[in-house]
């Protein structure tokens, strides 16, 4: 998703800015730019505003830069990943007015980009880009009258939909002006230098002291400081919160890619995100004070659990575990769905809304919907002080640390952890689970990390095993209960980062369909952990042997069940089997990275894909 920078300081902004936007690549993007004030840039006197901008990958924009080279020590910054109109030099940000004086990055949709290009058409502009974003531009050169700030206003109330944009004025090089509604953006507040980011990773170079703008607050930066108001224009006085990160855990450490690293840091990242919440008095217990849980949550009935993708799945594992071992209904829907099909509520209800980014833009609308019916709404994230952490009523953080590859990894099983903890509690405060089977789940639970730490060391035997597979074009994942729900997470795995064909099934669905499509190409990877349905599983393994296709067994590393019907088996360490996601789901992250570098793709920076999808 596109991503914004800013900067006015001291230093030269061009570098800052290339540097910033190097860390929101993962985003995802197609095209970038920068727009520089600075004394004499072409114009020859006093401050003139520079654009330069390319598409394809950061590198163009920086040849350009090399050979054009502007000065400047403030500027603004843009990543695009396009969504109205094609990728190209012209459709990239900054955009600007007419005479250039005014320039414009935005992430995000401007709904009502059509009404307004008629309006400004027939007062007389001529639009070069196809974007809806090019209408803030020249919607804030209509209401300019000497002062950026309320030029930005009067636009605001014109424009429709969700943004985070920032602005740059020729005639007031002194300031930068930014604003946001249902999009990400972080202010820094450094010494003698502010920035501006879609999110703190480029931030962390330079501060750790941010300020996160709340939607329909405008921030003014200078040099020196860093002003707030509201709409209105009334000060609005903001605090900085200090961002625990540490700047190498934003970077690779050595691995070859983030995802290889983030897929490593996952005993660590579940060690974090369990220890916080596992108290011992007479006994061990699980606190989640963070979460409100106490005797009151004994009077709901339901809990709805409500995600997209990789969030979503774990959504599915949260299921099963809540049914599993406190036995309460449980409905769980895609945030897109969910949204726009008019649910029934109840105030009683206990919502979850998973987002390891916090910004996604259909599980905030979710979860805003769901607030309105008066439910809990408890919020499962990974960034602190992100849109759904300070919007929703309580929050449980995953302490997984940045994740920077698209393609979700420690995000997901630190989810997971999160999910089964809030199971394992409320079974155990309705009664379903004794002390006895809390202690054992928790015991089982702290030797996760250990078990993913051994997993991790068999990765050769995935890396072999795809590097004989990784041509195929069909890749089918099946399992039943928590297997089928790892299923999901894997097969997305796989389409999202080697561009497989695969598809995930319920086991027992296969028949139903699925299985016209199985033949000598295709890979199964049946995920067999819940030793109940063994037999189950070996028929469909049977069923698909029968047709043809290869078949990949992951199972408990002591069980035989399955060796002579696959024809390769992984073995997971073994743990009780309703905890299996956490360590199951590993191998298929594994087997997808490794076909990905096989075919050449760059697996943190998938085609068409952003890391945090903004916009609808
Ligand atoms: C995961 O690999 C995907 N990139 C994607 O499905 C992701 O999980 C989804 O967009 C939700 O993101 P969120 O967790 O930041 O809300």
């Amino acid at each position: 998703m596109c991503g914004i920078v800013g900067y006015i300081g001291e230093e030269e902004a061009t570098p800052v800015l290339v540097n910033a936007l190097k860390k929101l690549e993962y985003r995802g993007y197609d095209s970038a730019g920068i727009a520089i004030l600075g004394p004499g840039n072409e114009a020859g006197a006093g401050h003139s505003l520079v654009v330069r901008k390319a598409k394809g990958a950061l590198k163009n924009l920086e040849q350009r830069i090399a050979t054009e080279i502007i000065r400047g020590t403030s500027g603004i910054g843009h990543t695009r990943w396009a969504t109205h109109g094609e990728p190209s030099d012209v459709n990239s940000h900054p955009h600007t007015n007419v005479s250039g004086k005014i320039a414009v990055v935005h992430n995000g949709i401007i709904e009502n980009h059509a009404k307004l290009k008629e309006m400004l058409r027939e007062s007389g502009v001529t639009f070069k880009s196809q974007t809806d974003t090019e209408v803030v531009a020249h919607l804030v050169d209509y209401f300019y009258k000497g002062d950026l700030f309320e030029a930005v206003r009067a636009t605001l109330d014109r424009i429709e939909g969700a943004y985070a944009l920032a602005f740059v004025c020729e005639n007031e090089p002194e300031r930068i002006i930014a604003v946001r509604k249902d999009a990400p953006l972080v202010i820094g507040a450094g010494k003698g230098e502010n920035l501006i980011a879609s999110d703190v990773t480029p931030l962390l170079e330079y501060t750790r002291d941010v300020y996160y703008l709340n939607d329909g607050e405008i921030a003014v930066l200078y040099r020196d400081r860093v002003e707030f108001f509201d709409r209105e224009a009334r000060p609005i006085e903001k605090k900085t919160s200090r961002v625990e990160w540490d700047v190498s855990a934003a970077e690779k450490g050595g691995y070859e890619h983030f995802m290889l690293k983030e897929i490593h840091e996952q005993p660590k990242a579940l060690a974090d995100t369990l220890r916080a919440r596992i108290k011992t008095y007479a006994t061990k217990t699980i606190n989640l004070e963070e979460i409100g849980f106490d005797a009151s949550w004994a009077q709901a009935s339901r809990v709805v659990i409500s995600a997209c993708g990789t969030a979503w799945h774990a959504g599915v594992v949260g299921k099963y575990a809540l049914e599993r071992f406190a036995r309460i209904p449980v409905d769980v829907d895609v945030a897109s769905e969910f949204r726009y099909r008019d649910p029934i509520y109840d105030p009683k209800d206990i919502f979850i809304i998973i987002s390891q980014s916090g910004e996604t833009a259909d599980t905030l609308a979710a979860m805003r919907m769901a607030k309105k019916s008066g439910a809990r709404i408890i919020a499962i994230t990974n960034v602190v002080g992100s849109t759904l952490a300070r919007e929703a009523d309580l929050v449980m953080y995953t302490w997984a640390g940045p994740e920077i590859a698209v393609a979700s990894t420690k995000a997901f099983t630190t989810q997971l952890m999160c999910v089964y903890l809030i199971a394992l509690k409320f079974g155990h405060l309705r009664k379903v689970i004794d002390d006895a089977e809390l202690a054992k789940n928790i015991e089982a639970l702290e030797g996760l990390p250990a078990l993913a730490e051994r997993l991790l060391a068999q990765k050769e035997d995935i890396q072999r095993f795809a590097a004989r597979q990784f041509h195929k074009t069909k890749a089918f994942f099946m399992g039943r209960l928590f297997d089928y729900a790892v299923s999901l997470e894997s097969a997305l795995k796989l389409k999202e980062i080697a561009y497989t064909h695969s598809e995930a099934f319920a086991a027992g669905e296969l028949k139903h369909g699925p299985i016209a499509l199985v033949d000598e190409s295709t890979l199964v990877v049946a995920i067999c952990t819940q030793t109940a349905l063994f037999d189950k599983m070996d028929s469909n393994i049977k069923e698909v042997k029968a047709r043809g296709a290869t078949v990949l067994v992951i199972t408990w590393e002591d069980e035989k069940y399955f060796d002579s019907a696959a024809d390769e088996v992984f073995r997971i360490p073994r743990t009780l089997d309703p905890l299996s996601p956490m360590l199951s789901v590993i191998p298929s992250q594994l087997y997808a990275y490794y076909c990905s570098v096989m075919r050449g793709n760059d697996p943190d920076k998938p085609r068409n894909l952003a890391k945090s999808v903004t916009v609808e």
